[in-house]
C-alpha cells in the first residue's frame, strides 16, 4: 500500500465547471471549508462549450416572457419526462441567477437600451439566452472562478477521482490520483457534491474534450446510487464535419438564433419538410415567414432551424441519408447574409475557428455540419430542492445529474442549470456538513481501490486501452447514435461486454508518473460501464422520445410518456428498472396545455 496524502474538508466539490464554482461558493457562504477537485485546471471545463448563452426569462426584448414561458419550453422539450419541480424552480429562479453572475463582474452583450442582451435559440418561444457573443460558457467560468477563488477555496488540479468513500452508506469522502506523478490521494469531506460533467468520449464525434468520460456517475453507480434516463444523450445538430480532424467539434446554435439557415446538397432550405407535427402551429412555412420572424421576432412563427436539437439534428441526419448531403456528408449552414461586421461581432469564435481549422471565411461561405455528441440528460437523480441523491452525504448538480432536461434539453439550459442548482447543491451539502458533522473512511476501501488502480501497470502483453477506447468509440457511434434499432443495440451490448472482458487484461508500461496510457486504462473502464448502462436504457425503452429516436418504435408510447429508465448495481450487475414521472400540479398541467 503506498502511502497517500489525506486532506480534509467540510464540503469536497468534484469538478470545477459552472456548477462545482457555483456549488463551492454556496458551500463557502454557509461557512464550511471547501476543496474543488479537478481532472484538468481550473478554468478548462465543458462549460465552456456552452457558448450562445444561458437562458433566463429576463424578458429583456420580449416582455411576454416570464418564469411560465420558460417551464413550459422546458417541459415540452424535454418531451415531459422532466421532474416537473425541479424545471419549475429552474425556471423562476433562473433570471436572478443571471443578474447574480452579472454582480460577480460577468461582462454581458447589451441591448441598445443597456439592459442584457438575449438571443433565441431552439425551442425557447421568446429570445432568451443572456450571451457574451459566442463565449457565453468561457465568460461564466471566468467569472465563478474568480468570485469562487475570492471566497477562499481549495482547489486540486489535475486529480483523477476514481472511487467515493462510505461510511455504512453516507458518503464521506473520495479517492484518487495525481496524474502529474500518479501519488494517491484521499479527500475526507463531511459532504460531497458532485459537478463532474457528463460523458461522451465513448462516441467517436464529440464535443467533449478528452475529461468527459463520465468519471463522477461511475462512482455514484459503484457506491450504490441510481442512474436515470441514461439513453438520452443529445446530439446537437450541429458540430464540424470537415476537415476530419476537427469533426466534432461545436457550431454554437446561436450562429442558427441569429438567423443561419441549413441548406441540404441541393441548395434547398429542407428544415420547412421536417417539422413535426407537435411544433407545426409555432413554426413557420415558408422562407418570407421565418424572416418576418427574423425581423419582427415573436410576432411570427419560428424558422424551423429554431426547432429544438433533437428534432433538428433528426433531420440532418435524414436528409445525409436520403442521398441530400453536403459534399462531405452533412448540411450547410448559412450566415453569409447576416453582413460580415455582424458576423465577426457576433459570433467570433466561429468565424475563427473555420477560418483557422477549416479553411472557411463564414462571412462569405456557408459551414458544413453534423450532429455531434454534445451532452447527457441522464445521470444522477438529484431531489429538486436540495440536489441530494439517494446516497446521503451526496449531492449532485450539472450535467452529472439527471431530473431537469427530460428527454431532451433547450440549448442554453444548461449554463443556467449550473448556477440555479449549483447553488443549491453548494448549500445544501453546506448545511449537511454543519448539522452531520464527520463521517469516517474506510481504510479498506482505500487499498482495495488502490489496488484495483494498480492492476495495469507492470505487466507484459495484455489488452491497450487505447486500442479498446478505439473500438468502444467505434461501436457507439454506429449502434447507438442517433438512430437506433434493437439489432445495433444488441450489438452493441455484446461487443462492449467483449471489451469489458478484454479491459480485465489491460497492461500498460511504466510506471505512476507520467503516464498517459495509465490514465487512459482508468478512463476506458468507467466508459464501459457508462456505455453498457447507455445501451441497455436505450434497449429498454421501446419507443422515439427527445433523444431517444428509434426506427423500430418511431413512435412515442403512453405508458414511456409516464416512466424514467433507473439503473442501479445489485449483485454487481446492471439492473433496469422503471419509476413513473411525477405528476405536475393542475395549475402546472395548464401551462403545457396547448
Ligand atoms: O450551441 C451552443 O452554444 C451550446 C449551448 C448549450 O449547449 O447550451
Amino acid at each position: 500500500m503506498p502511502q497517500y496524502d489525506t486532506f480534509e474538508h467540510d464540503v469536497l466539490i468534484v469538478g470545477a465547471g459552472g456548477a462545482g464554482l457555483r456549488a463551492a461558493i454556496g458551500a463557502v457562504e454557509k461557512g464550511c471549508s471547501v476543496c474543488v477537485v479537478t481532472k484538468s485546471l481550473l478554468g478548462k471545463a465543458h462549460t465552456v462549450m456552452a457558448e450562445g448563452g444561458a437562458a433566463a426569462a429576463l424578458g429583456n426584448f420580449d416582455n411576454q416572457d416570464g418564469w411560465k414561458v420558460h417551464f413550459r419550453d422546458t417541459m415540452r422539450g424535454g418531451k415531459f419526462l422532466n421532474n416537473w419541480r425541479t424545471v419549475q424552480i429552474f425556471a423562476m429562479e433562473a433570471p436572478e441567477r443571471i443578474l447574480e453572475l452579472e454582480r460577480y463582474g460577468a461582462v454581458f452583450d447589451r441591448t441598445p437600451e443597456g439592459l442584457i442582451s438575449q438571443r433565441a435559440f431552439g425551442g425557447h418561444r421568446y429570445r432568451r439566452l443572456a450571451h457574451v457573443g459566442d463565449r457565453t460558457g468561457l465568460e461564466l467560468i471566468r467569472t465563478l472562478q474568480d468570485k469562487a477563488v475570492s471566497v477562499g477555496i481549495d482547489v486540486q488540479m489535475e486529480v483523477t477521482l476514481t472511487r467515493l468513500l462510505t461510511d455504512g452508506g453516507r458518503v464521506t469522502g473520495a479517492v484518487g490520483y495525481r496524474r502529474e506523478d500518479g501519488s494517491i490521494v484521499v479527500f475526507r469531506a463531511k459532504a460531497v457534491v458532485l459537478c463532474s460533467g457528463g460523458w461522451g468520449r465513448m462516441f467517436r464525434f464529440t464535443s467533449n474534450s478528452w475529461e468527459s468520460t463520465g468519471d463522477g456517475a461511475v462512482m455514484a453507480y459503484e457506491a450504490g446510487a441510481e442512474l436515470q434516463d441514461m439513453e438520452m444523450v443529445q446530439f446537437h445538430p450541429t458540430g464540424m464535419i470537415w476537415p476530419p480532424g476537427v469533426r466534432g467539434v461545436l457550431v454554437t446554435e446561436g450562429v442558427r438564433g441569429d438567423g443561419g439557415v441549413l441548406k441540404n446538397g441541393a441548395g434547398e432550405r429542407f428544415m420547412f419538410n421536417h417539422v413535426p407535427e407537435f411544433y407545426r402551429a409555432e413554426t413557420a412555412e415558408t422562407p418570407e415567414e421565418a424572416l418576418r420572424w427574423v425581423n419582427d421576432k415573436v410576432n411570427n412563427r419560428r424558422p424551423p432551424e429554431l426547432l429544438p436539437r433533437d428534432v433538428v439534428a433528426r433531420a440532418i441526419y435524414k436528409e445525409v441519408e436520403a442521398g441530400r448531403g453536403s459534399e462531405h456528408g452533412g448540411a450547410y449552414l448559412d450566415v453569409s447574409h447576416m453582413g460580415a461586421e455582424y458576423i465577426k461581432r457576433k459570433l467570433p469564435s466561429m468565424y475563427d475557428q473555420f477560418l483557422h481549422l477549416g479553411d472557411v471565411d463564414i462571412t462569405k461561405q456557408p459551414m458544413e455540419v453534423y450532429p455531434t455528441v454534445h451532452y447527457t440528460m441522464g445521470g444522477v437523480p438529484a431531489e429538486p430542492e436540495s440536489c441530494a441523491t439517494s446516497l446521503p452525504g451526496l449531492y449532485a448538480a450539472g450535467e452529472c445529474a439527471c431530473g431537469l432536461h427530460g428527454a431532451n434539453r433547450l440549448g442554453g439550459n444548461s449554463l443556467t442549470d449550473l448556477l440555479v442548482f449549483g447553488k443549491r447543491a453548494g448549500e445544501a451539502a453546506g448545511d449537511f456538513a454543519i448539522a452531520e458533522g464527520p463521517g469516517s473512511i474506510s481504510e479498506a476501501e482505500i487499498q482495495e481501490e488502490v489496488e484495483t488502480l494498480m492492476k495495469p501497470l507492470g505487466g507484459s502483453g495484455g489488452e491497450n486501452p487505447y486500442q479498446i477506447h478505439a473500438e468502444l468509440q467505434e461501436q457507439m457511434q454506429s449502434g447507438a447514435m442517433i438512430a437506433r434499432t434493437e439489432e445495433g443495440l444488441r450489438q452493441t451490448l455484446d461487443k462492449i461486454h467483449e471489451l469489458q472482458r478484454r479491459a480485465e487484461d489491460i497492461r500498460v508500461p511504466g510506471d505512476t508518473k507520467f503516464n498517459p496510457g495509465w490514465h487512459a486504462a482508468r478512463d476506458v473502464k468507467n466508459m464501459l460501464v457508462s456505455s453498457e448502462i447507455i445501451v441497455l436504457s436505450a434497449l429498454e425503452r421501446k419507443e422515439s422520445r427527445g433523444a431517444q429516436w428509434r426506427l423500430d418504435y418511431p413512435n412515442e408510447d403512453a405508458y414511456w410518456a409516464r416512466n424514467n429508465v433507473i439503473a442501479k448495481k445489485i449483485d454487481g450487475k446492471v439492473s433496469i428498472s422503471h419509476r413513473e414521472v411525477p405528476e405536475p400540479p393542475s395549475e402546472l398541467k395548464e401551462l403545457l396545455q396547448d
